[in-house]
């Protein structure tokens, strides 16, 4: 039987390092969804593109090829015959991809792939709607938060440790932000599902949020 496990949150909430270092000791894939909106979008700023313009982001998705391939476990994301796994990084593309996010016809075209992908493998998988809407029915459910605060505070570490200068109000903002478009978007906006187990990480450090998660999920396998 093939296992499903949802993650959805906010983003900087750790989805994707806790995710990905629960899945290595669980012997899953850690598939990573927002790096397909994230692709949509980079693509959509290299045409030079509105993001935010369905009008002009549908068309560009006309004949596109996004993939996911997965080497060692590790999730690479494709554009084409390019691998834009580390340019999908940039801070402008994160906007960009909340942006081509909220577009109807953006999620249509992502949406098989995430599926199948989870119907052949034993996933956690994490995004905003993947609990809600991409697998209604995984055996496990996460929506794993934290402030935005905390979120910011961890992202300005992070940046400033990479020797990046950053101001730590313009990351608040930039969270906020992403927060509020995420979550009221018409389709199929960032909620927790019913079902779906609250973990909120403000007051933990990240290792005891693995070990957190790792309980939450061991004990309902
Ligand atoms: O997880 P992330 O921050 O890399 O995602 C980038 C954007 O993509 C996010 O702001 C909203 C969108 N997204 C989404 O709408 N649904 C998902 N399942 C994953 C991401």
């Amino acid at each position: 039987m093939i296992t499903n496990i949802a993650i959805d949150g906010p983003a900087g909430a750790g989805k994707s390092t806790i995710a990905k270092t629960a899945s290595k000791e669980l012997g899953f894939i850690y598939v990573d969804t927002g790096a397909l909106y994230r692709t949509v979008g980079l693509n959509a700023l290299r045409l030079g593109k509105d993001t935010k313009s369905a009008d002009e982001v549908v068309p560009t998705l006309e004949g596109l090829n996004v993939s996911l391939r997965f080497v060692d476990g590790e999730q690479r994301v494709f554009l084409g015959e390019e691998d834009v796994s580390t340019a999908i990084r940039q801070n402008e593309v994160s906007m960009a991809a909340s942006n081509v996010s909220a577009i109807p016809k953006v999620r249509e075209f992502l949406f098989d792939l995430q599926r199948d992908i989870a119907k052949k493998n034993n996933c956690i998988m994490d995004g905003r709607d993947i609990g809600t809407v991409v697998l209604p029915d995984a055996q496990i459910k996460i929506y794993l938060t934290a402030s935005a605060e905390a979120r910011a505070d961890r992202r300005f570490k992070e940046l400033t440790e990479k020797g990046q200068q950053v101001e730590y109000d313009v990351i608040l903002k930039e969270i906020k932000e992403r927060d509020y478009q995420d979550m009221n978007r018409e389709i199929a906006p960032l909620k927790q599902a019913d079902d779906a187990v609250l973990v909120d990480t403000t007051e933990l450090t990240l290792p005891q949020s693995i070990e957190y998660m790792l309980k939450v999920i061991k004990e309902r396998l």
